[in-house]
């Protein structure tokens, strides 16, 4: 019979999982480990001796090797594979157990599952894991959502992994049920804008000037020490210079340009939608991935005509002036994108009742995960001055930055539409940053166009009440109420 050694358990050790635990045994824990085919159990133990784990290979060995109240940390592929683990899990663990879900669950899943789970009474927490491989091992950003009672046992484990930024650990309790898992979706909306707008500002500055990707290389490696400090700025200049040993030609330029995508940007668009939030900056990231993988209706277009290519090829007579603009534009998109991913959090903590701390939200994505960067210092000031902020991007701070970059934002997205360069995620965030500037929309001729087809009333400026005007009679007005 096995002894109650260990504090803490991990099942599905694939790359996730056995690095999350060699974190875990790093940080003072004694891990169990479980996998469902017993080599990378038996890998593990041989590959990590350091560790000490405890392997076991079954459920019930696994449940009895786990100190109470049992922890264990659920790192196997999304879906039907969760299921499976879990109801191993709450036949062999007991109440006021807890399950840990640190899988890329869709959080209505995880909303199911702690329900389902809580009715045995064993906690279930989903909790959103960023990082990949690397932030596994060495510290990831952690979203777990939840019940307190788990939280209370969960905390400090979940602490003693987690990545550090300015001396705090990057977890938070983000709220109950599904909350941590509704988070991290974001968090790769986010992620998909963020790198959409970075491969657009790549492509102005390649067909705008000319520069190779080595020597745009060095333009990131240089906006990485100022605002725009952050990882996928970071890594985009090590992409940038990397050479292909087989053709000496840049990377870039033999990698195949059709990007692949594992969902969660497109959950994040349709929540977006569900909730009502414009999030254009992140939907455009991901209709340009889809776009990019047509491949056939690419080649069907490739005849169309656009700008004649000598007026407009190394459009840019000033480079030096053109990538300052551009960086600006990158900025400035940046700052829309983040505001649209904070108010798809706001209306989905509205919407599910969940009490998500958006400033604290945004310090623990400042280390360990894709989208580390500086910039969130700047939401968290933001959030802190105000925590009930209506809209980030007009926070002081990116109010003054947005003032600072417009001009350039409006030029370059010009530019891109003269030459006939996609820009779509720059394009759009400008559009929604005018739209929500503007005075009046036509959404005034919507209204009278809505209620002229389908009598759907409209309000007037003027005086309270809805109205409706007699399209196809006198065209009189009636007050609806
Ligand atoms: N890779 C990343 O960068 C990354 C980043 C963040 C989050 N995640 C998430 O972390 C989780 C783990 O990712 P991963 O890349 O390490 O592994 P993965 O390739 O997604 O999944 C492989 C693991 O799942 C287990 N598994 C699959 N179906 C199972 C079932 N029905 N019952 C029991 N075990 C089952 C496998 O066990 P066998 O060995 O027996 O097949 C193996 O341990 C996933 O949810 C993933 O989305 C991944």
């Amino acid at each position: 019979m096995t002894e109650p050694v260990a504090d803490i358990g991990v099942v599905g050790l694939a790359v996730m999982g056995s690095n999350l635990a060699r974190n875990l045994a790093r940080n003072g824990n004694k891990v169990a480990i479980f996998n469902r085919s017993p080599e990378k159990t038996e890998h593990l133990v041989v590959e990590h001796p350091e560790a000490e784990f405890v392997p076991t290979f079954t459920y019930e060995e696994f449940a009895a090797s786990l100190a109470r109240p049992r922890t264990a940390i659920i790192m196997v592929k999304a879906g039907a594979g969760t299921d499976a683990v879990i109801d191993e899990l709450v036949r062999v663990f007991e109440p006021g157990d807890i399950i840990v879900d640190g899988g890329n669950a869709h959080f209505p899943d995880t909303i199911r599952r702690e329900k389902a789970v809580r009715e045995t009474g064993i906690n279930f927490v989903g909790a959103g894991i960023s990082g990949g491989e690397e932030g596994a091992l060495n510290g990831p950003s952690i979203m777990p959502g939840g019940s307190d009672e788990a939280w209370v046992t969960l905390g400090p484990i979940l602490r003693s992994i987690a990545a550090i930024a300015e001396g705090e650990p990057c977890v938070t309790h983000i709220g109950h049920d599904g909350a941590g898992h509704f988070v991290k979706m974001v968090h790769n909306g986010i992620e998909y804008a963020d790198m959409q707008l970075i491969a657009e500002a790549y492509d102005l500055i390649r067909r705008g000037t000319g520069k190779t990707p080595a020597q745009i290389a060095d333009v990131f490696a240089e906006w990485n020490t100022g605002e725009l400090e952050s990882y996928l700025v970071e890594i985009t200049a090590e992409v940038l210079r990397q050479n292909d040993a087989a053709t000496g030609e840049a990377l870039v330029d033999v990698i195949l340009d059709e990007a692949g995508a594992k969902g969660t940007g497109a959950w994040t668009v349709q929540t977006a939608l569900d909730l009502g939030v414009p999030a254009s900056g992140i939907a455009e990231a991901v209709f340009a991935r889809s776009l990019s993988s047509q491949r056939g209706q690419r080649d069907a277009a490739v005849g169309l005509p656009g700008p004649a290519p000598a007026e407009h090829e190394g459009f840019a007579h000033d480079a030096e002036t053109f990538v300052e603009q551009v960086r600006l534009a990158l900025y400035a998109s940046k700052i829309v994108a983040y505001s649209q991913g904070f108010d798809i959090i706001r209306a989905g903590a509205a919407a599910y009742d969940w009490a998500i701390d958006l400033g604290a939200v945004s310090k623990i994505w400042r280390g360990g995960c894709i989208i580390r960067a500086q910039f969130l210092n700047r939401i968290a000031d933001a959030y802190a001055a105000q925590p009930d902020l209506p809209l980030l991007l007009a926070a002081p701070y990116f109010a003054e930055a947005l003032g600072r970059a417009q001009d350039a934002w409006r030029e370059v997205v010009t530019v891109a539409a003269a030459s006939g360069i996609p820009a779509p995620a720059f394009a759009s965030s400008l559009a929604y940053y005018d739209g929500l500037r503007a005075d009046r929309l036509p959404a005034a001729l919507v209204q009278g166009q809505r209620d002229f087809f389908g009598a759907h009333t409209y309000r007037r400026v003027d005086r309270p009440g809805v109205f409706h005007t007699e399209w196809s009679g006198d065209r009189s007005e009636t007050q609806e109420s």
